[in-house]
């Protein structure tokens, strides 16, 4: 068994991500900024968090809010300054936290100066930074191969400038930096290095998957799949073989890598990586050193909410990254739907997927507001600031349609970046501007997204008071993973689902810490009535609950209400 002092802070940690421009808004325009997010890092202390990340603050035309990046070695004026995003990773290690910025590695905005450049003539030294090509003969009018962008349609953008093509994995105003370029990697590598010699903890690496395509532009093959799934990026009827997770992208993690191994204390990178269990472990090497440290496994994004779904997902989870990798824990983030609202807004169910995340072995990740139960908010496509939204408004309704009910409604991702809800301060009148703003900013505001109108209820204020609230259950799992090795840095089993009733899952959590062992077991209700089982030992003690409204223990017996999940150890142990 390791020894728990021995394993990396960014195995054991736990992650909160921040979206800057809807966290706190200090100056009153609307918008969240640094400084704001700096006078809300106690709440995050409190709350038991221990690294942040934040969705991009770079200098930005903000086309896509951010991942459209203009100067990667400066922040945008209405986030702030440069020294404000030095206090701010000052503030955060002050108070013994981590912070992870997000990189975007693979494109830049077409406003950024590289690509200005790059585009003014095919002779520009920065030519070479992008992908060009001509366009398919006789006349160079069609796109020079078939591929797709992540988000429907070819990729390949037409610039009369130069009568060339650029390649574009995302939104056709994010051209894609041409990672065959031995310049390009150079100063990718030095942005990251510039960031993190002024003390950033580690990245969050943007569309990874996508930094090199096929070097020879062979079309993608035809394959039977008309929607991308978290599993699988192909689409419309065409693999992503030749444009996404390319094995010169693999090569190029230990690039990554060897950079990040540089610096003590460790740094760390985690992917957004688009794949299988397989594929994407892929990244992070044959034995989990050699390339990037950690990937998100979107399977949990897409996993149903049951003994079933959650039962398979730590199944999988556990064949494909098992110790030394690590596995990550994400059921929310900036671009998917809010997970309570997938969950039918029921609390019980949000409750039980955090002390989830927070019990098993992996890194949880939560999403700012995840923890008051914040909810998708209803925004019309015509209202929507997303690029997705500008961008998809062009086509047909009864695709939009069928693409929302394939996504859970969130083709643009407005509905899950509305400010955060801190008080219940700002209903129509109270505000002056008729707007809510739920204490999003001093004083009243008209938020750049709306709010949700359920902030009355779900905000930070309300729940502090009520001992039952998600955000104090939330508290109170984070804090016994900190307070017990076993929960943050213990080996996993799962108990055999006979040894236990129907739709109870149960895993145990096991630490060496000094010379004792340290055992907690936890067990999770997916039941919709309340379950009675004997207890595995005698005296079990409750260390902690989803809900402070039962009392599981009695004797040598376990009742669980429904939807609870309960962590208990052995009476003696300490
Ligand atoms: C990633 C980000 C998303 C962004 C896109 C392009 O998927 O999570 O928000 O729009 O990359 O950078």
């Amino acid at each position: 068994m390791p020894n728990v002092f021995s394993i990396p802070w960014w195995k054991k940690t736990t992650v909160y991500q921040i979206y800057p421009r809807s966290f706190y808004d200090s100056t009153g325009n609307g918008i969240g900024d640094l400084q704001g997010i700096i006078s809300k890092l106690d709440y995050i202390k409190e709350l038991g968090i221990e690294t942040l990340w934040f969705s991009p603050y770079y200098d930005s035309p903000q086309r896509d809010f951010g991942y459209d990046i203009r100067n990667f070695r400066d922040i945008a004026p209405e986030y702030g300054s440069l020294a404000d995003a030095e206090q701010l990773i000052k503030e955060i290690h002050d108070r013994g936290m981590k912070i992870v910025m997000d990189m975007v590695l693979n494109h830049t905005s077409e406003e950024h100066s590289w690509f200005k450049e790059s585009r003014s003539n095919k002779d520009n030294p920065k030519r070479d930074w992008y992908i060009w090509r001509d366009g398919k003969k006789p006349n160079g009018k069609a796109p020079p191969t078939n591929w797709y962008s992540q988000i429907g349609g070819s990729g390949w953008q037409y610039d009369s400038t130069t009568d060339q093509w650029y390649w574009a994995a995302f939104l056709p105003f994010q051209p894609d930096l041409n990672y065959r370029n031995p310049a390009v990697q150079t100063e990718m590598l030095d942005t990251m290095r510039f960031w993190l010699d002024k003390g950033v903890d580690g990245f969050r690496l943007d569309i990874l998957g996508s930094l090199f395509e096929d070097s020879e532009f062979r079309d993608n093959p035809f394959c039977f799949k008309l929607l991308p799934s978290e599993s699988d990026p192909g689409m419309l009827f065409q693999s992503a073989e030749m444009t996404i997770n390319h094995p010169d992208t693999l090569e190029f993690t230990k690039k990554l890598r060897e950079l990040t191994d540089e610096y003590r204390p460790a740094r760390f990178l985690v992917g957004e990586v688009l794949g299988s269990y397989e594929t994407i472990r892929k990244f992070c090497g044959e034995s989990g050193i050699e390339g990037i440290h950690s990937v998100f496994q979107f399977q949990t994004l897409e996993a149903k909410f049951g003994y079933d779904g959650f039962g398979s997902l730590l199944h999988q989870s556990e064949k494909w990254f098992p110790d030394p990798f690590i596995p990550t824990w994400a059921f929310s983030n900036h671009d998917c739907t809010r997970r309570i609202s997938i969950l039918g807004n029921n609390l019980d169910k949000a409750k039980l997927v955090a002390a989830f995340q927070f019990t098993v072995r992996g890194v949880p990740y939560t999403y700012y507001g995840e923890e008051i139960g914040m909810q998708q908010v209803k925004i019309s496509i015509n209202e929507a600031k997303d690029g997705l939204a500008l961008f998809y408004k062009k086509f047909p309704n009864f695709i939009l349609k069928i693409m929302q009910k394939m996504f859970h409604g969130a083709i643009y991702r407005d509905g899950c970046r509305t400010p955060m809800q801190w008080s219940g301060l700002g209903s129509g009148s109270e505000s002056g501007s008729g707007n809510n703003y739920a204490g999003f900013s001093p004083s009243p505001v008209d938020p750049w997204l709306p709010v949700d109108s359920e902030y009355p209820r779900i905000n930070v204020d309300e729940q502090k008071k009520d001992p039952d609230s998600i955000l104090n259950c939330y508290r109170r799992f984070l804090a016994i993973r900190r307070q017990y090795p076993a929960l943050h840095a213990g080996k996993m089993d799962v108990f055999d689902p006979k040894t236990l009733p129907s739709k109870i899952l149960g895993y145990k959590r096991t630490a060496l810490v000094n010379g004792v062992e340290q055992k907690l077991y936890v067990f999770l209700n997916f039941n919709k009535g309340v379950v009675q089982f004997p207890s595995l030992f005698e005296n079990p003690k409750l260390i902690a609950s989803t809900t402070i409204l039962s009392q599981p223990i009695g004797g040598s017996q376990i009742t669980l209400q429904p939807l609870e999940v309960i962590v208990v150890s052995r009476e003696k142990q300490k």
